[in-house]
């Protein structure tokens, strides 16, 4: 089986991030899709392993913002390779909420999204949560990071928690 097939999908990348009044994290996926438009719903898959996924999981809720072109690899790190198990990733105490209370930068997001979760599906190494979208705000008209330009341009990798990591 020749698994760089999947290097052929296309995606953009996002900050999925979640704050269940005791514990707040977030990180970078490229696993967040609009799945319906009425009701409106998207989706994310996350590691388990990943700090963020419990977080999502007692809160019930999170925010997802795609990021644009100006992320650069520092800021990609910050959410992407580090954990919030010993990092606070939100350190200001006026970081945006969305109206369901979830942290979010409006650096280099394109869009904010504040979900609900209405379903889980287990899927192994990963929870998929789907969220039904209660508020959402366009936030820069900047290019969207893909995925693609994330590997082309910034020469990024790909860490063993994200779905598409190969080994
Ligand atoms: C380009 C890229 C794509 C990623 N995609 C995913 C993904 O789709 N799902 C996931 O759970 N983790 C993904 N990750 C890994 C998490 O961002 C990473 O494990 C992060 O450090 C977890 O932080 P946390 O422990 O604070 O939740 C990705 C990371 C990068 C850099």
């Amino acid at each position: 089986m020749d698994k760089s097939a999947l290097y052929k999908f296309s995606s953009g990348l996002y900050v999925v991030s979640a704050d269940d009044g005791t514990r707040k994290s977030g990180c970078v996926i490229n696993t967040g899709l609009q799945l319906t438009s009425a009701p409106l719903q998207v989706m994310v898959a996350v590691n388990k392993e990943n700090y963020t996924e419990g977080v999502i999981d007692a809160a019930g809720h999170f925010a997802l913002a795609p990021l644009t072109q100006e992320a650069d690899m520092p800021y990609i790190g910050r959410f992407g390779f580090r954990t919030g198990a010993d990092f606070d990733k939100y350190p200001d105490p006026d970081t945006k909420r969305t109206v369901l209370g979830d942290p979010y930068e409006e650096k280099c997001a394109a869009a904010v999204l504040a979900c609900r979760v209405v379903q889980r599906l287990d899927v192994g190494t990963h929870m998929v949560f789907v969220g039904e979208v209660a508020d959402a705000e366009v936030l820069s008209d900047a290019e969207p990071l893909t995925y693609a330009y994330y590997h082309s341009v910034l020469k990024g990798k790909t860490p063993p928690k994200a779905s598409s990591y190969v080994g």
